[in-house]
């Protein structure tokens, strides 16, 4: 089964199904050599990989983006600069919640504009670290007003689960998309969210579908690995496989997805990939690279896809998942639970 490599999100607005990720470009993932990091976002450009996801709190990456875009223009011209698109996030750290105004909302946004380079912003995914404490509805408001202004061009959200979704587009926000975790391992947005988004539109982009690497040739028959491991993302994803069931399910999973890709001459990364990406309201996958090692077959992913028969099979060991359980991000939102006490709440003052 073919799939297309690029979605419409709005009839002029294109992105590829495959978004380069970020965050592996911030602290906690080894050394980044910075203009090797440029030289890899212009091979994914050239590989097809042509929106990119960053986040105002992923120290100096959108500085990165910036710089990628200025030599994109220099060695690839102008058609080339104008067809990448630049998903930001806008995350207030939990400490400036209780009295968020529009003008940190705004300086916030003024300074994802210096640091991209841009005079607006294609898409602003806004997240909010705690329900119980009031704001966010008005601060949608204040994206909303900001977008009218032109520095926004479309407005998404991250991490909010199904009721709070609902009161946005209750509120007249033009969600365009969520950006959620979705996985082989991890199927929370079919708790509500998926129906939501197809009854309003509304596009999911989503992280987590290779697992930080977990899903990969390297874990196929490794021995379950002992803390501490060896980047941030290995340590989030290893709670979503013990929720999942533990590494011996974990394992059983990743032997189906190597016979299929041993199968079809590809890599277990991007049958995992292929399997979110055929789920019904998803639009694009975002996947992290600390180098250029995934490019080829990350821009593979989208070039095709899984056969019924496919996922029937994978979907006989994941019918056997204990978790992650609930709605999106409602574990992670538990700031002294497993998955909440791993995380950084106040990362914006300091990536300023
Ligand atoms: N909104 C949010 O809360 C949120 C949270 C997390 C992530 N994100 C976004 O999503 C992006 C992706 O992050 P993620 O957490 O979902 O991580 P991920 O994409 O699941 O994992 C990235 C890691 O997987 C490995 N990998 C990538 N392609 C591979 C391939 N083809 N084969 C084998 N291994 C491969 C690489 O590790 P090695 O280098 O070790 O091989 C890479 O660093 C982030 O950069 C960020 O933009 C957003």
């Amino acid at each position: 089964m073919k799939c297309a490599t690029t979605i419409d999100l709005k009839p002029d607005y294109t992105i590829s199904r495959v978004i380069r990720g970020g965050w592996q470009l911030a602290g906690g993932h080894g050394t980044i050599d910075r203009d090797a990091a440029i030289r890899d976002l212009i091979a994914c450009y050239d590989a097809g990989i042509f929106t990119f996801d960053c986040a105002d709190i992923y120290t100096g990456v959108e500085e990165l983006i910036g710089a990628f875009r200025a030599r994109l223009f220099a060695e690839r011209g102008l058609d080339a600069l104008k067809q990448i698109k630049v998903h930001t996030k806008l995350v207030p750290d939990l400490s400036t919640l209780p009295q968020i105004s529009k003008q940190h909302i705004l300086s916030i946004i003024e300074q994802s504009l210096m640091r991209l380079r841009v005079d607006y912003l294609d898409l602003v995914q806004f997240h909010w670290w705690d329900y119980s404490i009031p704001g966010f509805l008005g601060a949608f408001h204040w994206l909303d007003d900001i977008r009218r202004e032109g520095k926004i061009r479309h407005i998404g959200g991250t991490n909010f689960d199904t009721p709070h979704v609902k009161s946005v587009i209750e509120a007249g926000i033009p969600v365009l998309s969520l950006q959620v975790q979705y996985s082989v391992l991890d199927a929370r947005p079919e708790n509500g969210l998926v129906e939501l988004c197809l009854e309003h539109g509304i596009a999911l982009l989503c992280y987590g579908s290779v697992a930080g690497g977990f899903l990969g040739e390297r874990w196929l028959g490794a021995l379950e690995p002992e803390w501490p491991l060896e980047n941030r993302s290995l340590v989030k994803y290893k709670l979503i496989i013990d929720d999942f069931g533990g590494w011996a399910l974990f394992q059983e999973l990743l032997k189906i997805l190597d016979r299929i890709a041993r199968r079809e001459g590809i890599d277990i990364a991007t049958v995992a990939g292929r399997y979110v990406l055929a789920k019904p309201a998803v639009a694009a996958i975002i996947v992290g690279a600390r180098n250029s090692s995934h490019i080829v077959s990350n821009a593979r992913l989208a070039q095709g896809g899984l056969s019924e028969a496919d996922i029937g099979d994978i979907d006989e060991v994941t019918v056997r998942r204990t978790g992650p359980a609930g709605d999106t991000y409602t574990l992670e939102r538990d700031r002294t639970g497993r998955h909440g006490s791993i995380m950084l709440y106040n990362l914006n003052a300091k990536a300023s």
